[in-house]
Formats: structure tokens, sequence, C-alpha cells
């Protein structure tokens, strides 16, 4: 889930546009000095995006002292994540999946478990709250998406953590879907509207063994956490889905009507659904992209909109390319992500958020 940009952002670059935080530690008195800072191709739709915080070299790492920053400016954070849509936080002490876990849990937020979650793709779980962001094969693309938005239940918000970057690509880009969607909704308003009238319906066959050749391969046991076939039905019967069993245990799987455009708290509108990654990239030896999803009546999506809809994305997309130690905190309701292909190893992290 992460981009082909293998743009690197040394922190010579860095244009610093607040003055720096200073916070006392209890125990040393040592400085915990943190900025934020502009990178080249930070959007602004007005505020900053991403919004990026930086920790100086010289400044205390002691994980207490960063952990009390956290709780100290947590409504901030919070605040900031929702208006900006994604926060980066580079530099901080934060190496092992172990201090990722830690980081995270300074924040206090309820963790999304990959166990109950309904997500395609097959991951490796580090601890109880980090996992590997995807298995699929570097070559392959993971295109824009709002985490989970072709289930009924989906994250929040999404931690992303670089423990390694890779040799060229594997850059995440990151695009405001409330920005999205008005560029949308000026060329093509007809498309905007059958979109809320109507909702989407997502189709996707499942193996019934893991597929790590594709970017869906998670099993219908594993997805559906049911070790037979009756417990299969028995979770899709709750979810309201409707389901077909094809040769080789395969499991193909329509869901019930889903919004695909959404209005927040705040009244900004979004585009969360899964158009633009089904489009693209819901394609393997049992997935056909463009047959992944249909208006919720049933009818065909245009390709020919879905072709602006996805290059407006493209252009949109600010691509993020990764340094190791970097921590990306992205609201799953305003930003969608994606992973750009990559040579190299690239070990990309993530934890969900109820
Ligand atoms: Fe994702």
């Amino acid at each position: 889930m992460i981009p082909a940009c293998s743009v690197s952002w040394p922190l010579a670059s860095f244009i610093p546009f607040m003055t720096e935080v200073n916070v006392s530690t209890a125990s040393n008195n040592t400085a915990l000095s943190i900025d934020s800072l502009a990178v080249d191709g930070q959007q602004f739709h007005p505020q900053p995006f991403p919004l990026i915080y930086a920790m100086s070299a010289n400044s205390e790492t002691d994980p207490g002292a960063v952990a009390a920053w956290v709780q100290a400016n947590l409504d901030k954070l919070k605040r900031e994540l929702s208006e900006h849509g994604a926060i980066l936080f580079r530099g901080f002490p934060v190496v092992s999946d172990l201090d990722f876990d830690a980081f995270i849990q300074h924040f206090g937020l309820k963790n999304f478990t990959y166990t109950d979650s309904l997500s395609n793709a097959v991951r490796r779980n580090r601890t109880e709250r980090v996992f590997t962001a995807n298995e699929a094969p570097a070559n392959i693309a993971i295109y824009l998406h709002h985490e989970m938005a072709q289930t009924p239940i989906y994250p929040s918000a999404l931690f992303f953590f670089c423990e390694l970057p890779a040799i060229t690509g594997g850059a995440t880009p990151l695009c405001r879907s409330d920005v999205l969607l008005n560029q949308i909704e000026a060329v093509l308003p007809e498309f905007v509207k059958a979109c809320e009238d109507k909702g989407v319906r997502y189709t996707n066959t499942m193996p019934d063994q893991e597929d790590l050749q594709s970017g869906q391969g998670r099993s219908w046991r594993s997805t559906l956490n049911a070790p037979d076939k009756a417990a299969a039905e028995s979770k899709l019967q709750s979810l309201g889905y409707q389901w077909q069993w094809l040769p080789e245990d395969n499991l193909r799987v329509t869901t019930p009507v889903l919004p695909a455009v959404r209005t927040l708290d705040d009244g900004r509108r979004v585009f969360f659904n899964q158009l633009i990654a089904a489009f693209q990239g819901w394609q393997d030896k049992r997935n056909v992209a463009q047959k992944s999803i249909c208006f919720g009546d049933g009818s065909v999506i245009d390709p020919h909109a879905m072709a602006i809809v996805i290059k407006l994305a493209e252009d949109l997309s600010f691509d993020m390319a990764w340094q190791a130690g970097d921590v990306a905190w992205v609201d799953n309701s305003v930003v969608m992500h994606g992973r750009k292909p990559f040579t190299g190893e690239r070990r990309v992290l993530a934890s969900l958020l109820a």
C-alpha cells in the first residue's frame, strides 16, 4: 500500500515554517526539538498536505520525552490529522517494529485488528497491532484506495512506518479525497450524482489458500475468520453479502450496496470508495478488474469516466518517498493511499485504528 516516485527528502531540503518547540524532560532537563517543516511537492488545500513534524538531529530522543510530547499535543495532533489528512513524523526515535508499536501507543487510540478486518491483502503480524503493509510482489502497484472502503467495516486511520526503504520506487501516493471529489464534480457532475444516488457493490473472488502473487490474495478462511464453509456462509449472511462457491473452493462474494461518496462530520464530502483501485488493480487469476465493481443497481460504471477520475487522482497525489524511521499517520476518511512498484527490499509496516 504505498508509489514509483523515488524522490528523496534530505533534511537539508526542508524549509522550516514554524519555530522550534522545546520540551524539557523531568529526568534530565534536556530538550526535545521538533520542527514543523515544508518539503518540495507539499500541497496546500489550503492546509499543508501532508503536515510534517521533524525531530532535530541534536534533539533529546528519550522515548519518555517523545511520549510526553505526543500526549501534551494529542488534541492538537488529532485536529491537525483531520484538517490536513496526513501527518509525517520524521527523525523520531523509531527504528524497529517494537519502537513503532510503542510510538503508536503514545496516542492511546483503539486498535483495529487485521483478524477482525475483511481486508483482501495478505499481511504478516509483527506485534498485535503492527503488520507488514502488503506481501504483494515488488513489481505490483497498489492503486489509490481508502483502506477497506470495499467492506462495511473500515479503520478510521492508519499508521505507516518505514523500517527499510526500497532501493528505487516504493513511495506511497497520498491523495486528498475531498479535493478529488470537488475536481471530479467540476468535470463529471452526472457521474458524481450517480455515485451518490446509487452507491456501489464490490465483487471479489477469494482463494481457498492465500495467494502471495496477488495484491488481493488473502484466503476466504482468513478474510472471514472462518475455519470451514459453513462458518464462512454464516459470516457472509450476517454481513448482508451474496456468495457463490467456485471450482477449487474459491469463493466469489458481492457486498451489499455501499456508499461511494460520504459526508464527514465537518461537512466535507469525500470520494470514499475503491473505484480507482478496483478499475486499475483488482486483477489476478481469479478476478477481472473492471468486473469487480458496479453501481448499486447493477448498472455498469463508465470506464471512460473512470479514466478521467484516475488521471485526476494521479495528478493530485503527493508521492511520499520513505526514509528509514519515518512514521506517517493517515486519516482514512480524508486521504487515499497506495503503493508504487519498487526494487530492492522494502519493509513498510502498518497499523490500523478503529
Ligand atoms: Fe491499503
